[in-house]
């Protein structure tokens, strides 16, 4: 077995999988997001401390209004008062990765209080991208790289990757080791770039709300066959 500290998935196939079914994309959305606390249990149970999954990406705005509205309540229902117990009980710190200041006031409240009140919990943490996208992140670290720079009175050839690294918003995690991604397609989509440096990748047809342990445990499966060399010319 391989270390595997840090999976990070795609969920994608929502609304693919609703149409099939002659559902709305919404309804998908849905069931998809039910999802989420038993993949969570199956990496913890995998000895997996961190957990990263794509929900809203900085590129989803662009989905019709109806579609974007309903997705912004995903966090009222999942981090919900009612839901805190369970995340407690298991263990499960929330992070919240993504800009913070265009979600509804209401929605950032939401899950800045499940951040809250999950802060002591250690056996895994689970990183939401909500709002999240790698070019976006990248430019507010850059931000708050310059600003240091600028109150303490750097030099500018002081500048290290691990300054811009460290104030991703993934600061103090470790690197993607497995990345996931459902429904079929072949590609990133703007998700922890930097974080996926020297990540495996496991792409699977299966549709988000179809996702199960199953699923999961063969990503796992391949992810222990990969020869992992970062560049070197063995293990
Ligand atoms: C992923 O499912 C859910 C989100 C990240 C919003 P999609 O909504 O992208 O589903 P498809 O790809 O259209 O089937
Ligand atoms: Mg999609």
């Amino acid at each position: 077995m391989k270390p595997l500290n840090h999976v990070a998935i795609i969920l994608d196939g929502n609304g693919r999988w609703a149409q099939a079914q002659n559902k709305s994309r919404t309804y998908g959305h849905k069931e998809g997001m039910k999802k989420i606390f038993d993949t969570v249990l199956y990496a913890k149970q995998n000895n997996i401390k961190h957990i990263t999954l794509f929900c809203f990406s900085t590129e989803n705005w662009n989905r019709p209004e109806q579609e974007v509205k309903y997705l912004m309540n995903f966090p009222k229902n999942e981090f919900s008062k009612k839901n805190l117990k369970k995340y407690q009980d298991n263990g499960i710190k929330l992070c919240w990765i993504g800009r913070r200041n265009k979600v509804p006031i209401e929605c950032k409240q939401v899950i800045e209080n499940f951040e809250n009140e999950t802060k002591n919990q250690s056996d895994i943490i689970l990183n939401i991208a909500f709002d999240y996208g790698s070019s976006e992140e990248l430019v507010n670290s850059v931000k708050n790289v310059l600003n240091d720079y600028v109150v303490n009175k750097k030099v500018i050839n002081s500048l290290e990757f691990k300054d811009i690294y460290n104030n991703l918003y993934t600061a103090n995690q470790p690197p993607v080791d497995l990345l996931i991604r459902t429904g079929g397609e072949q590609r990133i989509s703007n998700f922890l770039l930097l974080q996926c440096a020297y990540a495996e990748f496991y792409f699977t047809k299966t549709f988000w709300p179809d996702f199960n342990n199953n699923h999961f445990e063969s990503a796992i499966k391949e992810y222990n066959n990969r020869n992992r060399r970062f560049g070197q010319i063995k293990e």
